[in-house]
């Protein structure tokens, strides 16, 4: 099996860094912290746990810090709560890698008992969850929830960068998404507050807010269905960053293209686009 090298970050969690993609599977600020403030908290899971019954699907479940962080909050707050968990991840050797390494030590041994369940068996059933880990690529492997219409109330959305990672924060792939998310209850939180992002979460029929997570220097976005009243909002900067060229979205029409067509199609849609040019923008932000 592939073994990923534990790399440190600020809170004393490990990540990994991934040659494939060229890029660490968390923020340098730590992985852990992020796991709790850009998803747990960003999407007010502790208030959500209160209710009898949780939906989650966490796309690109990577080493289960999000899922992990979850669980914990969620049977902190009220353990007979029923948790549904389906996870998307196209390779099961950086869970594995995580289990093998210890690195989910910090969390409550229950959690880390489901944890290793997931990497080695891709399923955990018990009376009060129930959770599987879908490998493949998410493209695809999405089609089954969407098939069956099951409804998350939580998404964490957690691909690697969009300039790593194109495939999963294009137009189409955030559709499929946005119709996994439960209309009246769901709420769709991720790190990433790219003007290309955001605009594919609107096109998808999103509502979207900024969420400020603590450590990281950039905001993240909050999405649901909903009319914004209540999200927190854009700040003038980020508002005026959606009228430049970087909100151009990145297009999969067909669903499987490469990373490498998805960026090409994007550069020459940028080309020929209304949009104003970014750079001045960031010279007057910076
Ligand atoms: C930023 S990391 C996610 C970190 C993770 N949420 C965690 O808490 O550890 C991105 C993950 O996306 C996975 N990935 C990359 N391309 C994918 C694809 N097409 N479908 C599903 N997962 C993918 C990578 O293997 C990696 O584990």
């Amino acid at each position: 099996m592939k073994v990923f090298a534990p790399v440190e970050t600020g809170d004393g969690s490990s990540t990994f860094y991934s040659e494939a993609f060229g890029e660490r599977f968390h923020s340098r600020e730590g992985a852990c912290n992020e796991a709790q403030k850009t998803y747990v908290e960003a999407s007010n899971l502790a208030e959500r746990a209160t209710e009898k019954r949780l939906k989650i699907l966490d796309i690109c479940y990577g080493l289960g810090y999000n899922t992990a962080a979850a669980l914990e909050t969620i049977w902190q707050v009220n353990p007979a709560c029923l948790v549904e968990i389906e996870a998307l991840e196209i390779d099961v050797t950086v869970a594995k890698s995580a289990i093998a390494q210890n690195l989910t030590k910090r969390y409550k041994p229950i959690v880390q008992t489901v944890l290793q369940q997931l990497a080695a068996e891709q399923t955990v059933q018990r009376p009060t969850l129930s959770a599987n880990l879908r490998l493949g690529d998410a493209r695809q492997t999405i089609q089954a929830l969407r098939q069956k219409s099951w409804q998350a109330d939580v998404i964490f959305l957690d691909p690697f960068s969009p300039p790593h990672c194109p495939q999963l924060w294009t137009v189409e792939f955030l559709q499929q998404v946005a119709q996994c998310l439960s209309p009246s209850t769901g709420v769709l939180v991720t790190y990433s507050c790219a003007a290309a992002v955001r605009t594919a979460l609107k096109q998808a029929g999103l509502f979207i807010g900024s969420t400020r997570a603590g450590g990281r220097k950039w905001p993240g976005t909050i999405a649901r269905y909903h009319d914004a009243a209540g999200l927190p909002p854009l700040s003038l900067q980020e508002q005026e960053h959606l009228q430049t060229r970087a909100a151009v979205p990145y297009e999969d029409p067909t669903l499987c293209a490469s990373a490498q067509e998805i960026l090409e199609l994007r550069s020459q849609q940028q080309r020929v686009s209304n949009l104003l040019p970014t750079a001045p923008w960031r010279r007057r932000w910076k």
